[in-house]
């Protein structure tokens, strides 16, 4: 973070400083665990612990002070009411202090990580970038992620989720983009939002928020429409015609890896993805819409893209085990969209057969039955082997007599243990809440990999 005393800290969110003043020479954390000298610790309430306990362990080694709910022996605590919006009210403050920097949001149903992770990769060759690994887009990651840039940055980019409306542009009134990303919209959380046209008006609220460019997917029609939502200059991206940065000739490597010509401000260049899935070139369109946004050359962001690679944990990780069993672990989290992307991409991959490990979709409301059942069918005619894992993955397996439900995570394991043989490629992939990356860590352990 820029250097702050506690004094400014609590003017800039409307707290109370108690105990001494001191200066902020170090990072935001909300661990107290990993404070170290100089930092500032967020103490926040949680479901088991309250982070208020911690304050003199965070300040024992070494931290400047808390912002917290209420004083500590003396310590120096800015005390609030509610340390998140504080978090975020902090974050606005040294945002509105770092003028120089160009500030990039993604939203979308899925594909928000990956894209960031792109983008931050082909920024990064222009310039000292703040685009963290990892899925910090709510009001305590996009904040923290905030807070990690300095006078030194250039770029920040910062990945925004929502569970409802009104989310983003909460996120949007923390640090205003420069530049807003929009990649599509599906039914990712469609159980919490309702219908789609619900998670459309929440994701074009980024489009509604950014100051020079929205980026939008051309390819889906209810992201090209949100162009009439905004007062920024409009980007399209995708393969539609009319797109200003625009995909030709795409194909699929072997390994399911793009290749494509990327045209942009009257230039063409060539580009070989890194990252798997045809999904991945809809991602870097996004991401090179945003750079060129940013000032970024197109021959630049060709290179860039060309260059990056995996990111962020249990996306589309493919690992070739000893004994040539191939595992694609993507098991991060799953919607009926990413589901067929990575079967896709699966599909395109060499191997003598190809096997889906899949757990189950949550949060679609009262369509999952049916999203279930039909992920099984298609995933059945995508695939040599269906093996559905997990009570609430039966409907996958009920879909086709061929396809296996297993209980669980072991029985996966050993059912998977005598199906395997060199040559096979296999994707696991459900849910955050299935857990399935351990199920792909036990595959690569059985391999001798891990
Ligand atoms: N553009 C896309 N369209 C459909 N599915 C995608 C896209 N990009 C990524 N995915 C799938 O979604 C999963 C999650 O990707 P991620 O980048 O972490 O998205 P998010 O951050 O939006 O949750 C990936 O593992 C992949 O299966
Ligand atoms: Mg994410």
């Amino acid at each position: 973070m820029i250097e702050l005393g506690l004094a400014e800290v609590a003017d800039a969110v409307g707290g109370t400083l108690t105990g001494p003043d001191a200066q902020v020479t170090g990072k935001v954390t909300v661990d107290s665990r990993t404070a170290g000298p100089g930092d500032l610790y967020v103490a926040l309430p949680g479901e088991r612990v309250d982070g208020n306990d911690f304050i003199g362990a965070a300040v024992a080694s070494g931290a400047a002070g808390a912002l917290g709910t209420r004083p500590a022996d003396g310590h120096p605590v800015v005390v609030v009411e509610d340390p998140v919006a504080a978090l975020g009210r902090l974050a606005h403050a040294v945002h509105e202090r770092l003028p120089g920097l160009t500030t990039v949001g993604i939203t979308g149903s899925s594909g928000k990580t990956s894209t960031k992770d792109l983008l931050g990769q082909v920024l990064a060759a222009a310039g000292p970038t703040v685009s963290p690994p990892g899925s910090f887009n709510n009001d305590i990651g996009l904040p923290l992620t905030v807070l990690s840039a300095d006078t030194g940055t250039r770029y920040l980019v910062l990945e925004m989720g929502a569970r409802g409306i009104g989310h983003i542009a909460r996120l949007c009134g923390v640090a205003r983009p420069d530049v807003g990303v929009v990649l599509n919209v599906g039914s990712a959380h469609l159980g919490e939002f309702g219908s789609p046209e619900a998670i459309a008006t929440a994701k074009g609220e980024l489009a509604e928020a950014a100051t020079g460019t929205a980026v939008l997917n051309a390819d889906d029609p209810r992201v090209r429409a949100m162009a009439s939502r905004t007062a920024a200059r409009v980007l399209l991206t995708g393969t539609a015609e009319d797109a200003d940065v625009r995909a030709a000739d795409v194909a699929l490597d072997a390994d399911a890896r793009a290749s494509f010509t990327l045209h942009a401000a009257g230039e063409a260049h060539p580009v070989r993805l890194q990252v798997v899935g045809a999904h991945q070139v809809a991602n870097a369109l996004s991401a090179a819409g945003a750079a060129l946004a940013a000032g970024l050359a197109p021959a630049q962001v060709a290179a860039g893209l060309s260059a990056a690679t995996v990111q962020s944990r249990w996306r589309m990780e493919v690992t070739r085990r000893p004994d040539g069993v191939v595992v694609v672990n993507d098991a991060y989290n799953a919607n009926p969209e990413s589901m067929r992307a990575a079967l896709a991409a699966l599909q395109g991959m060499t191997g003598t057969r190809r096997v889906a490990v899949l757990g189950a979709m949550g949060e679609l409301g009262p369509g999952a039955d049916d999203e279930h059942h039909r992920l099984g069918v298609d995933a059945a005619a995508a695939v040599d082997l269906v093996v559905a894992v997990g009570r609430d993955a039966a409907g996958i397996a009920a879909a086709r007599e061929e396809s296996v439900h297993v209980p669980d995570r072991a029985a996966a394991r050993q059912l998977l243990a005598e199906v395997l043989r060199p040559g096979d490629v296999v994707l696991v992939k459900a849910s955050r809440a299935q857990g399935l990356e351990l199920l792909a860590a036990d595959l690569l352990e059985d391999g001798g990999t891990a």
